[in-house]
């Protein structure tokens, strides 16, 4: 379902190129469960956007459902990624005077789902990451662990086939980790393509495969159980 064929990014910064990423040639397929391993500045953030559609290849090929996405119009992305994917992001990026429940519905605003669906999504997706309770906090009335899983929520949203997640613990303690990656384990239980990149070897440990990133190649890509 997701295939890159010689992609890379690379940035002008005025009188240098700095290669971010590739080329990176990898296949994933539906319902896998992959991390993303590799140092700082490896490119993983880049080739996650790229995955993710929030960003464009410098070059190369972007097969997602067998649709080349890579010469696709900014507009035309952000419609692909609200039908396809959910992205979590570490730092969140919920809005900060939206409530947990206005959060989570947002990605169903702009797929223009009508009000009686949206309020049933939400509440059930408040139910899965157990967060019902909370509906009307606003963020900064939230644990980071709680927000996290509001950010889960969010991007569960449009039921998407693909789960994208870019350092989802970095900011959690253990516990809230390790709820994090239940919920992780639940999703791909269900069937969902997940990918996420982390720095914690033991979360890693959980997926099935496993890519690392060096220099923004493909230095490792392995299956564990
Ligand atoms: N917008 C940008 N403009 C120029 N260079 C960039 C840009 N974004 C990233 N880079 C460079 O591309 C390389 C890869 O960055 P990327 O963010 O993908 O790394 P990363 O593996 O996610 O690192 P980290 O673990 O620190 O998050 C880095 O050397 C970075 O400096
Ligand atoms: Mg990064």
């Amino acid at each position: 379902m997701i295939s890159l064929n010689n992609i890379s990014k690379k940035y002008n910064m005025g009188h240098v190129t700095v290669n971010a990423l590739g080329p990176v040639t990898l296949t994933i397929h539906k319902g896998e469960f992959v991390a993303v391993l590799g140092p700082s500045g490896s490119g993983k953030s880049t080739m996650m956007n790229i995955l993710g559609c929030l960003d464009r290849p410098s070059l190369g090929e972007y097969l997602l459902d067998n649709t080349p996405v890579h010469g696709f119009s900014r507009t035309k992305l952000a419609r692909v990624r609200n039908m396809k994917v959910g992205f979590v992001f570490q730092s969140f990026n919920l809005l900060p005077f939206a409530t947990a429940y206005e959060n989570v519905e947002l990605p169903m605003l702009y797929a223009k789902i009508s009000g009686k669906e949206r309020e049933h999504t939400v509440k059930h997706l408040l139910e899965i990451v157990g967060l019902s309770d909370r509906a009307s906090h606003r963020p900064a009335e939230l644990s980071g662990g709680e927000r996290q899983r509001i950010a889960v929520a969010r991007a569960l949203a449009n039921n998407p086939d693909i789960i994208l997640a870019d350092e989802p613990t970095g900011n959690l303690d253990s516990k809230s980790g390790a709820e994090i990656l239940n919920l992780f384990e639940q999703l791909h239980a269900d069937g969902k393509t997940l990918i996420f990149v982390t720095h914690d070897e033991n979360l890693a440990s959980h997926a099935k495969r496993i890519i690392r990133l060096l220099d923004g190649k493909i230095n490792q890509d392995y299956t564990q159980n």
